[in-house]
């Protein structure tokens, strides 16, 4: 059996900067997403630049069941999952009443399910060799609920929610899970969640954004701190700390007021 760390959404943005890290640390490789060129492109370059092994599989993670081909596609290949890093996920934004369903559920699968499938999948094994590594990327948007992008934020607080018991229960068993909380990150997520300029423009005003590189630099310092919360930069730190004193419906009207402008829609008959 060869271990390997698996990565999901890895052909671009955090994730590929994991695999590029990893890879450079001597790791071999497991990647999904769905684009299967860019996975072959970023295989064959990190296992002729680090001689590790990279093995990929182009798969869309928000079909339900597509967990156990997954699983099914890493047994075929002998490989034994000893670092999961669940980082595929998508955002919307917008009104909610407004943002077609399908959309909101698909996101819904991709960012809690899926993730949730592959944790108990790959814990299983972790628990009986009583060691193993899971890494659940959230974001800043899982501390408090966030209108106009209120889908996205509450999946984001499932993952937190749900990876502190994990954590916990996990912790007698030598196995660290860690939640990862990037904030404003310079990646296609923004493009992948169909926002527009103004879009964008509207959310992050003038946020200075972090590269993949650094949000990857944070989470691999906090794993080998052994935290089991990293907030990926020392502004978003510092804002989640003082968040935390104020009541959510305070914060969440802050939010509001600033998006409503540009996202409400009014009732058309
Ligand atoms: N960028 C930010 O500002 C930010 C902030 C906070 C948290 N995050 C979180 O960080 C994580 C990574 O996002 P990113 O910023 O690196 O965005 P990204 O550049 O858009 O990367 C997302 C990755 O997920 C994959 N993916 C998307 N839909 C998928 C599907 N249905 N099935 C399989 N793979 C899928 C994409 O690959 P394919 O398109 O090839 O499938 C890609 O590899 C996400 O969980 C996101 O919520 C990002």
């Amino acid at each position: 059996m060869t271990k390997v760390a698996l990565i999901t959404g890895a052909s671009t943005g955090i994730g590929e900067a994991f695999a590029r890290r990893l890879a450079a640390a001597g790791h071999h490789l497991m990647l999904v997403a769905r684009n299967g060129e860019k996975l072959q492109a970023l295989s064959q370059q990190l296992m002729a630049q680090h001689k590790v092994k990279v093995y990929y599989q182009s798969l869309d993670l928000s079909i339900a069941d597509a967990d156990q081909q997954l699983v099914a596609e890493v047994a075929d290949k002998g490989l034994d999952v000893d670092l999961l890093i669940n980082n595929a996920g998508i955002g919307s934004a917008g009104d909610f009443t407004y943002l077609p369903l399908a959309g909101e559920l698909r996101m819904m699968q991709l960012n809690m399910q899926t993730l949730v499938a592959l944790t108990h999948h790959y814990l299983i094994p972790m628990r009986i060799r009583k060691q193993g590594t899971v890494i659940n990327v959230a974001s800043m948007a899982c501390f408090q609920p966030s209108p106009f992008m209120a889908t996205y934020a509450a999946s984001k607080a499932f993952v937190r929610s749900f990876t502190e018991a994990v954590a916990e229960e996990n912790s007698p068993f030598n196995i660290q899970v860690m939640l990862l909380c990037p904030g404003a990150t310079e990646t296609s997520f923004f493009d992948n969640a169909q926002m527009k300029k103004d879009d964008r423009q509207t959310i992050l005003g003038n946020t200075q954004l972090q590269t993949p590189e650094q949000v990857v630099t944070a989470a691999l310092k906090g794993l080998q701190k052994g935290k089991r919360i990293t907030i990926s930069g020392s502004k978003n730190l510092l804002l989640m700390r003082i968040a935390y004193f104020f009541p959510n419906k305070m914060i969440t009207r802050i939010f509001a007021k600033a998006f409503r402008p540009h996202f409400q829609q009014q009732a058309s008959s």
